[in-house]
């Protein structure tokens, strides 16, 4: 039998994407929930610290929010390509005047105790990107009593998703703004979002987040229609002012002379969306490798964020960006409300 939503959780059937490296703020996340939508905190990046309490600051809101925790994937990575790529920043290191930092091999050690912190305090809802958790951590936040979402981009990632017994799935669409979150290797499903939809639809009986290039309420209608019974939304609530998005990267969307998002590799070592810039285009061939070289070239898109300088930064974009307005969150999720 299908699984359903819990009545009203999603209520208005806009979510606000979490959204790692600033984006997502405690007042981001209130805002879209005080709108009807969900609103959601990314863990991405912090430490379980601080990740522990923006969650105590949303609880004590009262309100439906989630909480997005990054699961280390603990790919190979080529570490001879890795010290190699190292060598090629070298020069952008130098004229930028900061220090590269030792290669990083290990994955997000802070996962556990991210883990142990939402299982203390359960937020109505989780989600897990980039792979699956071990089903223990699942079945232990669904009896603690979350809502527990796994992000798939195909079929056969939402099918793997639904045996490990979460209560619904996001999937995503290689059109995000942001990192793809393919867990398993092989091409990204080649249709568009409602495709997309509808062939997840078709494999599981899971409720069916869509997210992905979704820039107008048009869009949001036409994978409703596919059958997804909530529209997430991460570049849509990029200008929004409650988004902590750096000033780089919100006058760069806004900005008429980038002219295309394109997926790469050069930041993180793990494909993702963006607004192409020159760091995309000088580094197009960049090693797999996250999160190794998240780590690596992060002084470097630090140094560049201060001094505004937008092509030496990663501009994390859908490919909707042109739509996405400065205005408020409880703007957005009313322009996209089912
Ligand atoms: C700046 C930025 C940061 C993101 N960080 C995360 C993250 O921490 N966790 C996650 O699951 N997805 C992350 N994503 C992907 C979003 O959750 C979502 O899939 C995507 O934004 C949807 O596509 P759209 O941006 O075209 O709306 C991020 C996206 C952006 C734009």
């Amino acid at each position: 039998m299908d699984r359903e939503l819990p009545e009203g959780l999603f209520g208005t059937g806009v979510v606000g994407a979490p959204m790692a490296g600033g984006p997502s703020r405690p007042a981001l996340a209130e805002a879209v929930s005080r709108a009807g939508g969900v609103g959601f905190l990314a863990a991405g990046y912090k430490t379980p610290e601080a990740m522990a309490r923006e969650v105590d600051e949303l609880s004590a809101s009262g309100l439906a929010f989630g909480v997005n925790l990054f699961v280390p994937a603990n790919e190979p990575v080529d570490r001879e390509a890795v010290l190699a790529y190292r060598e090629r920043l070298r020069p952008l290191a130098e004229r930028l005047g900061v220090d590269l930092p030792e290669p990083r091999w290990a994955d997000d050690d802070a996962y556990p105790a991210k883990l142990a912190h939402l299982l203390e305090r359960v937020p109505p809802v989780v989600s897990f990107t980039f792979a699956l958790p071990p089903a223990g951590d699942v079945a232990s936040l669904r009896k603690a009593g979350a809502f527990v979402i796994q992000t798939v981009t195909s079929p056969d990632e939402a099918r793997a998703a639904e045996e490990l017994g979460v209560d619904g799935v996001v999937v995503q669409s290689s059109a995000a703004g942001g990192h793809f979150a393919a867990f398993t290797s092989g091409p990204a499903f080649a249709g568009d979002l409602p495709d997309l939809v509808s062939a997840v639809r078709a494999a599981v009986g899971l409720p069916v987040l869509a997210a992905g290039g979704i820039g107008t309420p048009q869009a949001a209608r036409a994978v409703r229609a596919a059958g997804a019974a909530a529209v997430q939304l991460g570049t849509a609530f990029l200008r929004t002012p409650e988004a902590g998005t750096n000033p780089v990267h919100r006058a760069a969307l806004a900005d008429p002379a980038f002219a295309r998002t394109a997926q790469t590799r050069a930041f993180s070592g793990k494909a993702a969306r963006g607004l192409e810039n020159a760091f995309m285009r000088d580094f197009a061939d960049a090693p797999a490798g996250y999160p190794t070289l998240h780590y690596l070239t992060a002084p470097l898109r630090a140094a560049a964020v201060a001094a505004g300088d937008p092509q030496g930064t990663n501009l994390w974009a859908g490919t909707g960006w042109r739509e996405a307005r400065e205005e408020t969150a409880a703007e957005v999720v009313a322009r996209f409300a089912e």
